[in-house]
């Protein structure tokens, strides 16, 4: 399975003589249907040109840190929240070891240490230079840090040595990137997410609905299938390509979203709801297209049946995580909706002028019983990403809380 399709990956080129191959490794990562950003230093930039990777990666290439008008476009903050994930290809000696001391004197070392995605490096180098103990040392620091370590392959050298210290194959780089989106965190479990907005049909031509994108719904069905869950996407109309490895099931309103979410719920082990739900529908939606008359009309509307809370009240629910959109203070009533509609986990956001809805950048504030914790403002993929993770964290807990209790019981009763 190809996890790059949609990703942004921003990728570091050093000065090294593999820096020609980062041209092919662009081109692989764009075949692959990824967004590219490519950053480089001024090494690299003495073995292969920017205009070469600008138009292999569609975008403009970064270089300067303190370049006022680049840093107005895209600043090293927003590259660094850009990022789903960060690869340096190839990584020279130096530049790990710039890495390893958190230097932030260039474009690209101070993007490495602003980025909270997951980070990895392809070392290239002579290997004599790789089996040094300096270089061992760094690579070893670097890999306890987190970052993932590609390469490198042995072979002939570009000095006209044999061994250690080629940069990885640009294919094989590309498949080992992939490969670090695949967490198999939620393996075997049975996933149901709703997205997008509800569609009220008010008459045959006329409905009521909301600003909904379906982005985050579409971004946590698609973390969940990559942590290797069975998923359902139950989405509202939408204008999105269904992303891969998942069941997608279409509904318009809110009505039918319920039933298709009732039918799955109770064989599922989790339920997100990212759906915006219309909270009401028309009493009755008119058979015929409705004809203007009076100045005014009066709509009569009842309320939908609330879909997360009727999958929390099941018995045996799945853990349930509901989203709540906020335009103020958020945690408090984040936190009483959470206990009102009896749900292990509500993430709140807040939408409106600019935030939320119809935008590829969010925040979160992901709170649970006994515990919360913030998720801040980055893609909706990476933000999808971090928030299926923390629900498999508390999913686990409260498996092994499940386990013990029966234990508990016993001892009290
Ligand atoms: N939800 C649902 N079914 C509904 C309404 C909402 O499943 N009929 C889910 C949404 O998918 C979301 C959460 O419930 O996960 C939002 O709860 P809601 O009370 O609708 O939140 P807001 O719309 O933010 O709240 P309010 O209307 O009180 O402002």
């Amino acid at each position: 399975m190809n996890y790059l399709s949609g990703k942004h990956v921003l990728l570091g080129i050093t000065g090294g003589i593999a820096a020609y191959k980062a041209a092919e490794l662009v081109r692989l990562l764009r075949n692959a249907d990824a967004g590219v950003r490519v950053i480089m230093t001024a090494g690299a930039r003495e073995f292969i040109t920017p205009l070469t990777l600008q138009a292999l990666s569609g975008n403009p290439v970064h270089t300067d840190l303190l370049d006022s008008t680049a840093e107005a476009a895209m600043g090293h903050i927003e590259l660094a929240r850009w990022a789903d994930v960060l690869l340096v290809a190839p990584a020279t000696a130096d530049s790990l070891a710039r890495l390893v001391h958190g230097r932030a004197d260039d474009l690209l070392t101070a993007v490495c240490l602003a980025c909270e995605a997951p980070r990895a490096v392809a070392p290239a180098m002579n290997r004599a230079m790789w089996d040094n103990p300096a270089t061992r040392d760094n690579i070893s620091t670097l890999a306890a840090r987190g970052l993932h370590v590609l390469g490198p392959a042995t072979g002939e050298q570009a000095c006209g040595e044999t061994g250690p210290g080629r940069m990885l194959e640009p294919q094989a780089l590309v498949d080992q990137l992939s490969g670090l989106f695949r967490t198999g965190r939620l393996a075997g479990r049975r996933v149901v997410v709703t997205a997008g907005p509800t569609r009220e049909a008010i008459d045959p031509v006329r409905y009521i609905s909301n600003r909904s994108s379906g982005r985050m719904g579409f971004a946590v069905a698609r973390a969940a299938a990559e942590a290797g869950a069975d998923v359902t996407l139950v989405s509202g109309p939408v204008a999105l390509e269904t992303p891969p490895g998942l069941q997608r099931v279409d509904v318009t309103s809110a009505a039918d979203m319920h039933a298709a979410v009732m039918q799955r719920a109770p064989d599922s082990d989790i339920f997100i709801a990212v759906a915006a739900v219309a909270d009401y529908r028309p009493q009755a939606s008119a058979t015929q297209k409705i004809r203007k008359s009076e100045a005014t009309m009066e709509l009569l509307l009842e309320r939908n049946p609330d879909i997360l809370a009727d999958v929390a009240a099941l018995s045996g629910a799945p853990f349930t995580v509901g989203f709540a959109a906020e335009t103020e203070a958020l945690p408090e009533s984040a936190k009483n909706k959470r206990i009102a509609k009896g749900i292990d986990m509500i993430a709140a956001n807040l939408v409106g002028e600019g935030l939320g809805f119809e935008v590829d950048e969010n925040a979160l504030h992901v709170i649970w019983d006994g515990g919360e914790r913030e998720l801040p403002c980055t893609g909706k993929t990476r933000l999808a990403v971090q928030l299926v993770e923390l629900i498999a964290d508390r999913y686990d807990s409260r498996q092994t809380q499940d386990k013990v209790t029966p234990i508990n019981a016993k001892d009290t009763a």
